[in-house]
């Protein structure tokens, strides 16, 4: 990681391939035949996306860029799921004219459907679950799914309609920590089979926090499926390439005010996470305490931005004695690091790069100044 920042700079987005990979196979291993599709939102670099679609992965999609990624490595329309919740006439015309699987959200979407399209209906099953507000998916006043009592009305107007109604799908939130609540969702959904009898598709979504019991949420998931005698499909997103992917961030300095701060070249601008969703990304010192081998300091780990919740982290346990220079990586920022970086403060966005198992590849140079306001000139 030394290697790939010297190279190329900081702050750097530095992924394994064999990391990705490894997600990859656990992911299979838990969930066996069941039907893989990668929530491109995560992270929609094409090098990754063509190394999923290579180990047969396909994309959930919900805007047209992200359906024009999957295009542009090659997915057909059996590949990939149009997903969103106010999709747009262009997304209903691409999904359609790929013949993509659409997943309908709310009952009005019935009439605005391309003629004869393939649809998974996604359900809402009034559940709160383990994880930061933003972040819930499944619980009654969210703004996404069809209501169960919705249902009935839902199948029949898409049937009539000359759609063919695929199965149903959900997907209550991310980051979830506790695996419980997928059993609970699941089994909240599976007992809708009563109303619409059996059918082709069930897909539970994704959400599963990186420390999840996957084999645990498989086993409710295969059931849940079983019970529609459908075939199982899953969307996971943040558990496929978080881990594959650091931050790599030089420390600028030192100050302290009312707490101690380590200064960083990355901050909000690259990995708006912790800020937004108070989300703690365990921090690496790539440097040797100067000040004596065991002897380590606390200190917020604070951006470069303008702003007071420009922070990377709290009470984060250094090495003590950094100099300016010195190297950490933010783990697991493979995932919505990257994708939800931005170029506020006309800061470019980092360069990300892959060690491919015996180098270091560019999978995106690094925005220029240039680039930022190109559009506006
Ligand atoms: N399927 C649907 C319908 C989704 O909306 C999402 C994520 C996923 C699958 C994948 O969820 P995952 O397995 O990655 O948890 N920006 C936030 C995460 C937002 C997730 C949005 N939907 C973050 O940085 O944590």
């Amino acid at each position: 990681m030394r290697q790939a920042a010297d190279r190329f700079g900081t702050p750097l987005y530095a992924y394994s391939a064999p990391v990705l990979d490894a997600a990859i196979v656990r992911v299979r291993a838990a969930f066996s035949d069941a039907r893989i599709w990668y929530a491109m939102k995560a992270n929609p670099n094409l090098t990754l996306l063509r190394r999923m679609h290579s180990a047969g992965v396909g994309f959930e999609c919900v805007s047209l860029g992200e359906l024009g990624r999957a295009v542009k490595v090659g997915a057909g329309g059996q590949e990939i799921l149009v997903n969103g919740l106010a999709k747009t006439d262009d997304e209903y015309r691409l999904g359609g004219e790929l013949g993509a699987t659409f997943i309908v959200d709310r009952p009005e979407e019935v009439g605005l459907l391309p003629p004869a399209s393939r649809v998974l209906v996604r359900v809402n099953p009034g559940l709160s679950v383990s994880t930061h507000d933003h972040l819930a998916t499944g619980a009654a006043d969210s703004k996404f799914g069809v209501r169960p009592d919705q249902l009935p009305e839902t199948v029949s107007a898409l049937r009539s309609g000359g759609h063919i109604l695929r199965g149903l799908h959900l997907h209550i939130g991310s980051a979830i920590r506790d695996t419980g609540d997928f059993g609970a969702a699941f089994g909240r959904v599976a007992a809708l089979s009563a109303l619409t009898g059996e059918l082709e598709v069930l897909d539970v979504g994704g959400g599963w926090g990186l420390d999840a019991d996957l084999h645990g949420i498989a086993a409710e998931a295969k059931k849940a499926a079983a019970s529609f005698g459908a075939a199982l499909w899953a969307e996971p997103g943040r558990y496929l390439v978080a881990h594959s992917g650091v931050l790599l961030t030089r420390v600028m300095g030192h100050k302290a005010t009312g707490r101690e701060f380590t200064l960083t070249d990355a901050g909000m601008t690259e990995l708006l996470r912790p800020m937004l969703y108070g989300a703690v990304h365990p921090v690496r010192a790539l440097w040797n305490s100067r000040a004596g081998e065991d002897e380590t300091s606390l200190s917020d780990l604070a951006g470069p931005a303008c702003e007071s919740g420009d922070l990377l982290g709290r009470d984060v346990t250094l090495p003590s004695g950094a100099v300016r220079g010195d190297l950490l990586a933010l783990l697991d920022a493979g995932a919505y690091g990257a994708a939800m970086s931005s170029s506020y403060l006309t800061r470019p966005r980092p360069a990300e790069v892959l060690w491919d198992g015996s180098d270091w590849v560019v999978m995106r140079r690094q925005e220029t100044v240039q680039d930022i306001w190109a559009a506006e000139e």
